[in-house]
């Protein structure tokens, strides 16, 4: 019998994209992505000003926070466990420094960007989703300041996108859904700029280990999936202009 994924895609296909622009109404920059059936809010908020150890330096920051709602997963989860949870702290962190590597900072001047990414549905790859959404809420916002002219050009080095991926059963496999992700053996997270450079790997071997040919494969399926998610997020972001 052939093998199969439990939505029936191909090993090196992404779950549909969708990204649904200015969300809500009060954030600079906000955008509902959609990963299959992983959703994310993501907005973006420019201050002026920066934290301490910046001021006067005139270079701006980013800083990202995540969280997952109660009611994301099967079973509830209390706030307040997920707020003080290390994967909260890792993942909001690992956020955080995938945009702040697409920004020039002495371009965006003494303000602060927040990227606040708000999980409403789980069924995994949130923190990719979340990247991925967060770029585009980051240029939308960052548009928003230009055209009423508070900086004269966009303060972005390059996009950014991330998806994660994993072997289930041996098989090399894009953009995990839960199902496939609490099988997984292997689970990495990849986040790459335009130029398919790279930003952070993330790579676990759940149950054993794996080999240098298999990592080569993830890299070209994580590779495959950055390119059509780059292209899915300059698509959406055009839509608006
Ligand atoms: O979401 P992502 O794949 O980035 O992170 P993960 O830590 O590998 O979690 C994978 C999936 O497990 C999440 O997307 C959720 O569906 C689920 N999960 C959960 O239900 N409760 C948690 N505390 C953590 C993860």
């Amino acid at each position: 019998m052939p093998w199969q994924r439990s939505d029936g895609r191909q090993p090196d296909r992404l779950r549909p994209i969708r990204f649904e622009l200015d969300f809500t109404r009060f954030a600079a920059g906000s955008v509902l992505v959609r990963c299959g059936e992983t959703q994310v809010l993501c907005t973006a908020s420019i201050e002026s000003g920066v934290p301490k150890f910046l001021q006067n330096s005139g270079q701006g920051w980013l800083t990202a926070e995540y969280r997952m709602l109660p009611s994301a997963t099967l079973q509830r989860k209390s706030r307040e466990l997920l707020k003080l949870s290390g994967r909260t702290q890792e993942i909001q962190r690992l956020i955080g420094r995938s945009l702040r590597a697409c920004l020039d900072l002495k371009g965006l001047g003494e303000r602060t960007i927040t990227i606040d990414t708000d999980v409403l549905q789980a069924d995994a790859g949130t923190r990719t989703a979340s990247i991925t959404g967060g770029y585009v809420a980051l240029v939308r916002a960052l548009e928003k300041l230009q055209n009423r002219g508070e900086l004269t050009q966009l303060p972005l080095r390059y996009p950014v996108a991330a998806v994660s991926v994993g072997i289930v059963d041996g098989e090399v496999l894009l953009d995990l859904n839960y199902e496939e992700d609490v099988r997984a053996e292997v689970d990495c997270n990849v986040v790459m700029t335009g130029n398919l450079d790279i930003i952070e790997v993330q790579g676990t071997a759940e149950s054993g280990s794996f080999n240098r040919a298999q990592l080569n494969r993830i890299m070209d399926f994580a590779e495959k999936g950055i390119k059509e998610l780059l292209t899915a997020q300059q698509a959406a972001l055009a839509e608006t202009r």
